[in-house]
């Protein structure tokens, strides 16, 4: 299934000349959404995310279709000009930064990355979302791995102070090191052949406690079987919809380690957030400090776990 694009892979020499978003093999792979659906994207982004503005939009746009020489259209009545593959990037990142800013995770896994561009929406959008993401690992094909080292390196400063390593397929993530990592696959994990996937589900999945995937149900591996691999899953039918096949949804599925606790540190928080807002509203007003020292002990009082 892969080894047209691996072998297309090879011939990729210069990243920054090349025009791999517009080869037929490539955009078979990956660089294919359609001008419907990017439209479709951006009506997403705007009603889900009414804080993102058109600027950031375009901001990102022109920096990930600056190289590979992907297939653009107008949108917007032309105020957006820019590759779909590229805003359904956008879309993701903020879905799963949305997510992972509420777990416990700090560093992110990909499984199955294309050429970097996921990664760098969630680097872009994290730095205007102030939500930090301490570390990122890459798994994929070495011919992969290649490209998008390559690739990234051409937007250096969408990724200052995010570390990263890359790990090559046949592996299975043996080698990363570190725990609680926060998984993300998209149109990956779902679609391998169920050998690989075993694999990754024996030597990565261990490693992760949170995470997003979009999942295939094409490709014959049952939503069901997420309930089985992962904790308190949450599934979500994609949006929109991208499987052209009726009796094959795809899904968003995302999943959480410890529910509970993460949800009584996030009322703790919010508790906080309000009792900051108190006091400088006391101290505002002049009001004696008998009363301010009251809600700061309050604050002193409230351990996050
Ligand atoms: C359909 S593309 C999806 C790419 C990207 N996630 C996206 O949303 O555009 C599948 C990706 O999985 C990678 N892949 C295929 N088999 C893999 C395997 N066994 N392990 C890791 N990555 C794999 C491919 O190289 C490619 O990057």
């Amino acid at each position: 299934m892969y080894s047209n694009y691996t072998e297309y892979l090879k011939t990729i020499n210069n990243v920054a000349q090349s025009n791999f978003k517009s080869n037929p093999i490539y955009i078979d792979m990956l660089d294919h959404v359609s001008f419907d659906l990017g439209c479709e994207y951006l009506k997403l982004i705007e009603t889900e995310f009414p804080y993102i503005t058109k600027e950031q939009i375009i901001e990102f746009l022109n920096i990930n279709d600056k190289y590979g020489n992907p297939v653009k259209y107008n949108f917007n009545n032309d105020k957006i000009y820019g590759n779909a593959t590229s805003i359904r990037y956008i879309y993701h990142a903020l879905l799963i930064l949305n997510y992972y800013k509420n777990t416990n995770s700090t560093e992110i896994v990909e499984l199955g990355c294309g050429y970097g561009g996921l990664f760098l929406a969630l680097c872009f959008y994290s730095k205007k979302l102030n939500i930090k993401i301490n570390k990122y690992y890459f798994i994929d094909f070495p011919e992969a791995c290649d490209l998008i080292k390559n690739y990234i390196l051409l937007n250096k400063n969408i990724f200052d102070g995010i570390n990263y390593e890359f790990h090559n397929s046949n592996t299975y993530g043996l080698n990363i090191s570190n725990n609680n990592l926060f998984f993300v696959s998209n149109y990956c994990f779902t679609e391998i052949e169920n050998e690989h996937r075993e694999k990754y589900i024996e030597y990565l999945l261990p490693k992760c406690n949170n995470g997003f995937i979009v999942w295939q149900t094409l490709f014959r591996y049952n939503i069901n079987n997420s309930e089985t691999i992962f904790k308190n899953v949450q599934t979500e039918e994609e949006r929109p919809q991208t499987c052209y096949h009726s009796r094959f949804k795809n899904y968003f599925v995302y999943f959480k380690d410890d529910v509970e606790q993460l949800e009584s540190n996030n009322e703790i928080i919010e508790q906080l957030e309000s009792n900051n807002e108190i006091i400088e509203q006391l101290e505002s007003n002049n009001e004696p400090i008998e009363i301010i020292n009251s809600i700061e002990l309050l604050n002193i009082n409230n351990e996050i776990i």
